[in-house]
């Protein structure tokens, strides 16, 4: 059993229970976590707590000498950490799909965009009847990316402003319709007026094409716009598991997501209450004992140091591992 929503789509993607090691160091650890068909899920923490490495193993696409060192990420029940690279090149392209951090560089510059196209159409000749039609199919997605078809298609990569490539990039994942599409930090190197266009992009992607969203932030004012189910990561283990509500208004909370939220200066109003998380994420070789938080944690008990608190979910699905926050639960179940 994972970590889901009684009530959501069916399960699209399956984390269970995945550990990602590179080395001695546990990028992620025990992870569950279900994302359901035509959900928006945001991946928040700060740097260093595996966001990234997480994201990158939803396509089996950890670099290495990272490994899986246990579990496993399924999709649509088949597992995607046990495929094929033949399977992995066809799944990557047409069922999930990613656009890096920073794909202002993840575009072929001795191409042009249009020759890219062509490139991924020629390699996956059953996308489309004809190439003419994934032809046509690029230009609706260039629509929906807000970028004239004319002007995009015979463009090299150093033509286009970093918010044209982050939109080209997107438009590229999105062609050979996966069903869902992963971004890590896809707003972050972002102008203001480019984080605003993607943002509005990822939501007409979500409305029109029912694209699964699921994206990597540490921009918690975009998690409260776009996401439906929160899951929050600190030093490679998630911590809380809700929705948006249970996340920023929720009466029991993880106290580092607690945290997170009152650093976002939109949140609170008066700039002299914005709080910064006092410490650091600790050294992944080097954890505190218990409670990985626990140092860094106002609401810290004794207890809280003798072993890692376990994610515990309510009847809605909404998990916290911490023992302070989980006292008040009532009919607590224990996630594995
Ligand atoms: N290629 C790598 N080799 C060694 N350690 C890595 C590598 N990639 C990530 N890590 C380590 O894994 C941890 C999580 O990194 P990452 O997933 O990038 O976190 P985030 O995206 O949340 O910033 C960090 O401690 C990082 O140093
Ligand atoms: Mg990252």
């Amino acid at each position: 059993m994972t970590v889901g929503r009684e009530g959501a789509g069916p399960a699209l993607i399956e984390v269970d229970n995945l550990t990602v090691s590179f080395g001695r160091l546990r990028a992620v650890e025990e992870v569950s976590l279900t994302v359901a068909e035509g959900e928006v899920c945001a991946l928040v923490g700060e740097s260093g707590c595996g966001k990234s490495t997480l994201a990158y193993s939803l396509l089996s696409m950890v670099p290495p000498p990272g490994v899986v060192s246990s579990g496993e990420v399924r999709y649509r029940g088949r597992s995607v950490t046990r495929m094929s690279r033949k399977q992995l090149n066809e799944f990557r392209a047409a069922d999930v799909a990613i656009v890096f951090q920073a794909a202002m560089n993840a575009l072929n510059p001795v191409l042009t965009v249009g020759r890219q196209v062509e490139h991924i159409l020629s390699s996956h000749p059953d996308a489309f009847a004809t190439a003419g039609e994934g032809r046509e199919y690029f230009e609706r997605l260039l629509q929906l990316v807000r970028l004239p078809p004319g002007g995009v298609w015979g463009s090299y990569e150093s033509r286009l402003s970093g918010g044209m490539k982050q939109r080209v990039a997107i438009a590229i994942a999105m062609l050979l319709r996966p069903s869902a599409l992963v971004l890590d930090e896809p707003t972050t190197a972002l102008d203001v007026l480019n984080q605003r266009l993607v943002i509005d992009i990822l939501r007409d992607l979500h409305e029109t094409l029912g694209t699964t969203i699921i994206f990597v932030t540490h921009d918690l004012g975009l998690v409260a716009e776009m996401a439906e189910r929160v899951a929050v990561m600190y030093a490679g283990r998630l911590v809380e598991v809700g929705t948006v509500d249970e996340i920023f208004y929720g009466s029991r909370r993880h106290p580092y997501a607690k945290a997170l939220i009152e650093a976002i200066p939109s949140v609170v109003r008066d700039e002299a209450l914005i709080k910064s998380i006092p410490g650091q994420v600790p050294n992944l070789l080097d954890l505190p004992r218990g409670c990985r938080f626990g140092p860094r944690c106002e609401l810290a008990r004794p207890a809280c140091a003798e072993a890692e608190p376990p994610l515990v979910s309510d009847r809605d699905g909404h998990s916290v591992a911490c023992y302070v926050a989980n006292e008040m639960l009532e009919r607590a179940v224990v996630a594995p």
